[in-house]
This record gives structure tokens, C-alpha cells and sequence, in this order.
């Protein structure tokens, strides 16, 4: 949960399409930019305890593959697409102000 907006990464730290783990505040949040629209997930899996910036990013689906048991997370709305994971990952709104990526408060 994100109640302000934090200034991230760089435009420049992402391709199209990529992902990259950010920092804001306590939130370890997975950043990925595909078609030129950016998405912020947490990164922690639902499942159990991986990290989803150390998974595969699949753009035409927007998804992202946990590490470690396969469960796909739709980067738009965190829901789990594939199990063993049920629960949805926490997302959050991205927006670019200039040069910089910041994360916040979903609209
Ligand atoms: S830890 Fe991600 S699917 Fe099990």
C-alpha cells in the first residue's frame, strides 16, 4: 500500500519490454514497461516467498512467471493466472514525470 508518489528509477533504466525491482518506502515493488506502458506489481510472489523480478516476463500476455513454481501474475491487475498461486499480487499506479518513474496510490 502506497498513500504518495515515490520517485523510482530513471526512463532510461527500462527497455520495452523489461522489468526491474524498485524500492519504495518498505514496498519491494517489480517495475515493468511493455508497449510503452508501464506497470508496478509487488514483488514478493503470493504463493510463497520468490521474487518476481527473478522470473520471466511474458509481454504478449502481460504476465510475469514466478522462479520458483510457475504461477503467472497479470501485470495489470496482479491477479495469479496460473496455480499453484491463488491469490493476487497488490498493484500500484506509475506515472513519468520528465525523466523520472514514480509509483503510487492506484487510481
Ligand atoms: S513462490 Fe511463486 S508460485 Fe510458488
Amino acid at each position: 500500500m502506497l498513500n504518495d508518489w515515490v520517485k523510482v528509477a530513471k526512463v532510461s533504466n527500462l527497455r520495452d519490454p523489461d522489468m526491474m525491482v524498485v524500492n519504495a518506502g518498505k514496498n519491494e515493488i517489480l517495475l515493468a514497461k511493455v508497449n510503452g506502458v508501464y506497470y508496478a506489481i509487488n514483488n514478493v510472489c503470493s504463493h510463497a516467498y520468490a521474487m518476481l523480478d527473478q522470473g520471466t516476463l511474458h509481454a504478449d500476455a502481460l504476465e510475469v512467471e514466478c522462479p520458483l513454481h510457475e504461477s503467472y501474475f497479470h501485470l495489470e491487475t496482479g491477479a495469479a493466472r496460473h496455480p499453484p498461486a491463488e491469490e493476487p499480487v497488490a498493484t500500484y499506479g506509475v506515472k513519468v514525470e520528465g525523466d523520472d518513474i514514480l509509483v503510487g496510490p492506484k487510481a
